[in-house]
């Protein structure tokens, strides 16, 4: 892989997206992040010295359109670009159809947009590439249709991982529990609920963007080429992934 690697995050421009990127940027790789709004992913881009390039990851024309302004060559993707889109849309409109949509919604931004990317760069994957998708702790404690979906993820990335794995590729999920510093929540949990969820870990905090990061750069190392098809938990002990 050498030293400058080509690095695509997804959903790069906030939070544990951009996180990682800045770790890939630090250790000298040439990094490219992705996200819909144009003017925080630039500004992002241009914070981290990274490539920006806009789109939806859960559309399949926009990722085609995309693919031109995408590296040729990719040897780490980290399929970031999610989260529980009931804080953002509501996810309680009326009848069954409301229903339906907002638990499409999740799947499509979490597990949809994860295969889409992973499959449309598939071709140029390097040689030994890495593959990263951040999963959550919801996979296991539950939360509707974003728990479902982030359990899909993991699924899913056993059967991307027995693909790629010839290729010298591996593919992993990385299941976040509560982590600060990110827009995941919209203003949306209350102080009580996050001191429920701190009281549930085992080291009584938050996680950071950097936990995350440090367990993403460990995966896409030489040194882990022989970790595939797994998930690992960061999540203080809140939940002991087995
Ligand atoms: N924060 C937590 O406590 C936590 C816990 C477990 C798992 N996670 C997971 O961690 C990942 C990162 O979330 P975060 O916590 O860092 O929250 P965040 O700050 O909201 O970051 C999500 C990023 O993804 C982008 N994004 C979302 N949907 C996208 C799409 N369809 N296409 C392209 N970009 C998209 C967003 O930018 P645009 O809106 O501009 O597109 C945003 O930059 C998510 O998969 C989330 O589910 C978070």
């Amino acid at each position: 892989m050498g030293n400058s690697r080509e690095v695509v995050v997804t959903g790069g421009g906030t939070g544990i997206g951009y996180a990682v990127a800045a770790a890939f940027a630090k250790a000298g790789d040439r990094v490219t992040i992705s996200g819909r709004r144009e003017t925080v992913l630039t500004e992002a881009a241009t914070l981290l010295g990274a490539r920006p390039v806009v789109f939806d990851a859960a559309d399949p024309v926009a990722v085609e359109a995309a693919l031109e302004e995408l590296p040729d060559r990719v040897d780490v993707l980290v399929n970031n670009a999610g989260g529980n889109t009931d804080f953002l849309d509501g996810g309680d409109e009326d009848g069954l159809a409301g229903f339906a949509a907002a638990f499409e919604r999740n799947l499509k931004s979490n597990v949809v947009s994860a295969a889409l990317v992973t499959h449309a760069l598939r071709d140029r994957l390097a040689e030994d590439a890495r593959i990263v998708t951040i999963g959550s702790i919801a996979a296991h404690t539950g939360a509707g249709s974003y728990g479902a979906a982030k359990a899909a993820v993991e699924a899913w990335n056993v059967s991307v991982a027995r693909e790629f794995g010839p290729r010298g590729i591996t593919a992993n999920v990385v299941a976040p529990g509560l982590i600060g510093e990110t827009e995941f929540f919209h203003g949306k949990l209350s102080d009580r609920r996050r001191e429920w969820l701190i009281g549930n870990t085992m080291n009584k905090r938050p996680g950071t963007v950097e936990d995350v990061a440090a367990v993403v750069t460990f995966l896409t190392s030489p040194a882990a080429g022989h970790v595939t098809g797994q998930v690992v938990h960061v999540n203080g002990g809140a939940h002991p992934g087995k």
